[in-house]
Formats: structure tokens, C-alpha cells, sequence
């Protein structure tokens, strides 16, 4: 039985406190994740303020090509649609099969494109202008150093990235599955972590996705 363990701090972390599989652990879950609402606390949850808040940072405009990390069932996507914020082209990255063709079906339209991979991996054919991810880096282990190393080889210089993340000090596989690894940062841990990806924080901000689910905003820029 894994244990919850607290992460003490971003710089005495150890993989020790993990099992030697934890990596492949911690995606047992999501390549198995059904596009429903057990990706957003039980119930379907707009996406609405995420997109405001990232649209408020000129995330969007008709000549940007925009990245989708972890879209589950499509809510950022939809907030997109909802408020016709305009991009040249958005790609959908996760590692749900399922949730790709879902995605596909539901947002079948020539300048979106929905890609089944690994964020840590996965090789793309375009340039990015922004990035964005909700609710996803947070259960990427040990961290999601990798998964920005890997996106940012896609960025045009200036490219904005932003995501949300829980903010305190966690890092656990859930006692319930013993595979929904989460880790919860600071904000020093983040900025440390952005610093080697290598990105520029730009601000911290906060995203209430619903009343009582306020989460850490991260708005960060590739070097120009
Ligand atoms: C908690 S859900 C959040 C879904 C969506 N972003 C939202 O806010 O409603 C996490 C999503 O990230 C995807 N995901 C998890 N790990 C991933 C990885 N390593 N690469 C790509 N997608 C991943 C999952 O399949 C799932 O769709």
C-alpha cells in the first residue's frame, strides 16, 4: 500500500519516497480517462473562466497557433468557442484515447486538431504562440519540468504559457488508487522550475473555475 506522502520542500524531494514505477504509475490513470465529468471534481465544469483570464493576457488572436495540454473533454476548448476568442490554429495534445476521439467528433473543424501522445514526448508538427493547460500539470510526476522541456523545443520566441496548479506544499499518489499522483507547488518551487525549462514568469494570478475551486494561475513567456 503507498503511503500520502508530503513533499517537504521542492529541493529535498527525493524519488525515493516512490516506488521505482511511479512514473508509469502516474499515467495508468489518464490513458484509460473517459472524456466525462470524473476529470472535473464529479460534475461538468466551464471552462469559461480559465479563457478569460488567459484571453486577459492576449492568449488568443487570429494569427496565433495555440497548444492544449491534457484537454479531457474539451471545456477550454468550448470556453474558446463560447466566446469566440479567435486563434489561427489550436492543438489538442492527451494521452486518453478516448478522450482524443471524443474530441475529435465533438470539435471537427479545419483549424482544430486533436493529437493522441504523452505531453513529455509527444513530437509536433506546428509553432506555438500560447500554450495553456487546466487542472492536468498538476499530475504530471515528478513534476512538469519534462512536459514544458518537451513543448517549449515548439515555441516561437515570445510564446505565452499558462496554466493552473494547486498551491501549497503535496505530493502523493491517492490512497483510494494508488495511481492519481498529484503535487501541489509554491510558488518558489514554480518559479525555480521555470527557470530551468528555461521560461520568464510573468505573473502569478488566481482562476475560480467554481465557487470554491480557486486555483494558482501560472502566466509564463518563452524568451523572445
Ligand atoms: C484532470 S483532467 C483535466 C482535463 C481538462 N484540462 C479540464 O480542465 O477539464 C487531466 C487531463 O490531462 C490528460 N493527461 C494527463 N497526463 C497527460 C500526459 N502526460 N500527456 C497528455 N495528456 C495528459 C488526461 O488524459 C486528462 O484529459
Amino acid at each position: 500500500m503507498l503511503q500520502p506522502t508530503a513533499a517537504p520542500t521542492f529541493t529535498t524531494m527525493s524519488d525515493a519516497q516512490f516506488p521505482a514505477d511511479a512514473h508509469e504509475r502516474s499515467r495508468t490513470r489518464w490513458r484509460a480517462a473517459p472524456p466525462n465529468e470524473g476529470l472535473t471534481w464529479g460534475r461538468r465544469v466551464s471552462g469559461d473562466a480559465f479563457i478569460e483570464k488567459a484571453a486577459s493576457y492576449g492568449a488568443f488572436g487570429d494569427q496565433r497557433t495555440v497548444l492544449e495540454i491534457g484537454p479531457g473533454y474539451g471545456r477550454l476548448l468550448r470556453g474558446c468557442q463560447d466566446q469566440s476568442q479567435p486563434f489561427r490554429r489550436y492543438v489538442a495534445v492527451d494521452i486518453s484515447e478516448k478522450n482524443v476521439t471524443y474530441l475529435a467528433r465533438e470539435f471537427a473543424r479545419n483549424d482544430v486538431a486533436v493529437v493522441h501522445g504523452d505531453v513529455e514526448t509527444i513530437e509536433l508538427d506546428d509553432r506555438f504562440d500560447t500554450v495553456i493547460s487546466s487542472l492536468t500539470l498538476k499530475h504530471l510526476y515528478p513534476s512538469f519540468l519534462a512536459a514544458l522541456r518537451n513543448v517549449r523545443r515548439y515555441l516561437n520566441p515570445g510564446a505565452l504559457v499558462i496554466f493552473d496548479l494547486v498551491e501549497g506544499s503535496l505530493s502523493e499518489f491517492a490512497p483510494v488508487d494508488e495511481v492519481t499522483f498529484s503535487r501541489w507547488y509554491s510558488r518558489e518551487e514554480v518559479a525555480e522550475l521555470l527557470k530551468e525549462v528555461p521560461l520568464a514568469l510573468v505573473a502569478f494570478d488566481a482562476v475560480e473555475h467554481a465557487p470554491d475551486f480557486r486555483r494558482l494561475l501560472v502566466v509564463a513567456r518563452n524568451p523572445d
